[in-house]
């Protein structure tokens, strides 16, 4: 054979080659195969790409329901009713993926059973590492993200798009917004401003008193018993506004960093009469960096973590805070879920809705089912005939044998 015949044959073999792996490829994508996208679409991902690039990808993909098929029927055990919302399933999408409610009906196609959106602010408003802010730290399974990474599109983008899908397409999947302040306005007038114009739209609010858009002083400020208490007297006026059937819950999502004092501080303003809340979002991603990291990032000390180096210490303070309110408040736990069996220890610790966020960034859209087939399992495999049976059921547990002991009873 001559030598430009042989390299004739080789090319058209690579080229075969290639075809035959992007088809298969594709439809490994399509059928939502759990091994291709953690083995090689998303490492394959995060070596073409930038985390942000990644994330405007996967945002555009979802915007033109390029997304994977998912056959997967929600099983019975695994939907529950809190705070009057009824959810198909307790596993949704946590704030920060789709800030601008962009990839609304995709993120549901692919099995969420709610979306939070946010944290969205008034105003348009991009922080200053906005453009190169996260770090995906694969070893550790978490991601970095940097300080002032807040962005928001505003109320003007979002506003009539979410009119639009409510009224005009009747939408009714369950869609939580995540609201906070620009930069440069109050905190309350911005946060009950946003009370006011979600509350027709949404299913939940939620206070992020833990943003990354909230100077150091202004959070330090609302750890503060009078201060959070301003914000909470405004929130439930604006909130009273509306009808009944509009009066949404709301929810507040706490940080990691709250030492139990902070914690029970601003639980009890919440049991007080025009503060009330209806539930607590637990947690948000950390800033303290005790534990040791693998990845070659390691010695970062700068920005916010959120994965498993989360995941104990949220369960740890999902637990807290049930004991606290004595499981009369709704809990929604998020913080380094990436299995059925972290879901599963968040709900025995009190979460009665969950929700993840870097396990979607580093193993694609069949996790949501991943995680749901294998709490659903858990549960079912314990006797539980719904997951609302397991909630809290550690602490009570717990609870149960300190009564047995006469003195501490
Ligand atoms: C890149 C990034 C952006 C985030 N943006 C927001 C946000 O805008 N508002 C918010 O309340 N939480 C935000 N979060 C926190 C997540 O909603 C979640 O609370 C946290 O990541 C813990 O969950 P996980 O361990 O499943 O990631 C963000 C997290 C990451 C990693």
């Amino acid at each position: 054979m001559s030598s430009s015949k042989f390299v004739r044959k080789v090319k058209a073999l690579v080229k075969v080659t290639c075809y035959a792996g992007f088809i298969s490829g594709g439809l490994l994508y399509y059928r939502n195969d759990e091994k291709f996208f953690r083995q090689i679409l998303m490492p394959l991902s995060r070596v073409a790409m930038s985390p942000e690039s990644a994330h405007k990808f996967g945002i555009f993909l979802c915007k033109w329901n390029l997304i994977p098929k998912n056959d997967y029927e929600d099983l019975p055990v695994l939907s529950s009713t809190i705070c009057g919302i009824k959810l198909n399933n307790i596993v949704g999408l946590a704030a920060g993926y789709d800030k601008d409610g962009e990839a609304i009906k995709s993120l549901h196609k692919l099995g969420f059973g709610f979306i939070e959106l946010g944290t969205i602010m008034p105003e348009e408003e991009y922080g200053e590492n906005a453009k190169k802010s996260t770090l995906q730290l694969v070893e550790d399974e978490a991601i970095l993200s940097s300080y002032d990474n807040n962005s928001s599109k505003g109320h003007s983008f979002l506003v009539p798009k979410m009119r639009t899908l409510r009224r005009r397409e009747e939408y009714k999947e369950i869609i939580g917004f995540n609201i906070g302040k620009n930069k440069k306005s109050n905190y309350v007038n911005d946060i009950s401003l946003n009370v006011k114009v979600f509350s027709p739209v949404a299913n939940y609010l939620v206070i992020n008193i833990d943003s990354e858009s909230l100077s150091e002083n202004l959070y330090d400020d609302l750890k503060k018993k009078e201060n959070l208490r301003t914000v909470l007297i405004e929130v439930n006026k604006a909130r009273k506004l509306f009808d009944e059937e509009k009066q949404r819950p709301i929810f507040l999502k706490l940080s990691p960093d709250l030492t139990n004092n902070e914690l029970k501080d601003i639980v009890d303003v919440t049991k007080e009469k025009n503060c009330a809340v209806h539930g607590f979002i637990i947690s948000n991603s950390k800033l303290d960096y005790n534990f040791n990291l693998q990845s070659k990032y390691h010695d970062i000390q700068n920005g916010r973590l959120s994965g498993k180096p989360l995941r104990e210490k949220s369960t740890k303070m999902i637990e807290e805070v049930y004991k606290l309110t004595s499981g009369k408040a709704a809990i929604i736990g998020v913080g380094g879920i990436l299995s059925g069996r972290d879901a599963y220890e968040k709900v025995l610790a009190g979460a009665s809705a969950l929700q993840i966020y870097t396990g979607f960034i580093l193993y694609g859209p069949p996790i949501v089912n991943k995680i749901k087939r294998e709490l659903s399992e858990l549960l079912i495999n314990d006797g539980y005939k719904n997951v609302s049976e397991a909630v809290g059921k550690n602490v009570k547990l717990q609870q149960k044998r300190f009564n047995w002991i006469p003195f501490l009873r």
